[in-house]
């Protein structure tokens, strides 16, 4: 399965059954752009058939992002008539993450904003580099999360601080997302990869079929239809001016101007 992919690296190493998918647009800070996001949904796809596959880890390249959320510059095409369809495929994706049967280990080196947040906490396991930042910053741009963030950080870090983070677009940094239950640990950069595939090696260990339905069993407790009531409030924000002064003034690096229209 190595080979030369556009936006993700494919590196599978056969001894450990590891395969590493690699976000690979550093100069864009890795943001999820579609072409990207459908790599990903055949990648995970290929990976959960593929039997000398024991587990997968999710990186981004360079030593800044993880991902630095959906690709703004790609909002403008969306608008408001793609904003369904947007936000059900991000959503699609991330659930073939979730509820694959072999473990999904996210090793956040750097930010991990708005889809890029969504994408890590898919993952079944997250661990952080010191210089992780995470957030969800839709807000700033006249949306919500839409790939499935409502849902996913309340599960992780509770209700209020869910709310809190969604409603201002502030930043965690990595010792307070540990500290919140959003990540499971944090280890200097230089560790990261190497700490990741020692706990995936531990994992790979046991039993494939009781990791596989362990996995599953503890997603039945969170399978809900609030992820289909996210797509809706989502596609209802990517109607408004607000959205649209959001994505110019991100383009235009300067603060928007919301009227609540
Ligand atoms: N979509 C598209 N491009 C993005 C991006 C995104 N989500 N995040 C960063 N980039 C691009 C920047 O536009 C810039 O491109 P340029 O060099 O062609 O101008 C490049 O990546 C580097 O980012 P820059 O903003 O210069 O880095 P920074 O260190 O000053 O700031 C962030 C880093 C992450 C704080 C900032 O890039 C940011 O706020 N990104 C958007 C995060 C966001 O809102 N994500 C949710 C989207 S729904």
């Amino acid at each position: 399965m190595n080979g030369a992919h556009t936006n993700i690296l494919r590196e599978h190493d056969r001894d450990s059954g590891i395969l590493t998918l690699t976000f690979n647009r550093p100069d864009k800070l890795n943001a999820l752009n579609v072409a990207t996001l459908l790599e990903l949904g055949a990648a995970i796809a290929e990976a959960t058939a593929d039997g000398s596959v024991r587990a997968i880890l999710l990186t981004g390249s360079g030593q800044k992002a993880f991902m630095a959320g959906a690709d703004i510059g790609e909002f403008m095409a969306v608008g408001a008539a793609g904003a369904r369809e947007f936000a059900e495929r991000g959503q699609h994706t991330l659930a073939l993450i979730e509820n694959c049967v072999k473990p999904v280990i996210a090793a956040v080196n750097g930010f991990a904003l708005g889809g890029g947040c969504e994408v890590a906490m898919a993952c079944h396991i997250r661990v952080a580099s010191e210089n992780a930042r995470f957030g969800q910053p839709e807000v700033n741009l006249g949306i919500i999360p839409g790939y499935g963030g409502t849902q996913r950080l309340a599960q992780l870090v509770g209700k209020g601080k869910a709310l809190e983070l969604i409603l201002t677009g502030d930043q965690l940094s990595a010792s307070d997302a540990l500290r919140l239950g959003l990540v499971n640990h944090v280890v200097a950069q230089d560790e990261l990869l190497a700490f990741c595939r020692r706990l995936i090696q531990r994992i790979t260990n046991k039993a494939p079929i009781a990791v596989g339905q362990s996995i599953k069993a503890v997603n039945a407790y969170y399978s809900n239809a609030a992820f289909a009531k996210e797509v809706n409030a989502f596609t209802h924000c990517c109607e408004t001016e607000d959205f649209a002064e959001g994505v110019r003034a991100f383009l235009e690096k300067r603060p928007p101007v919301f009227t609540g229209h």
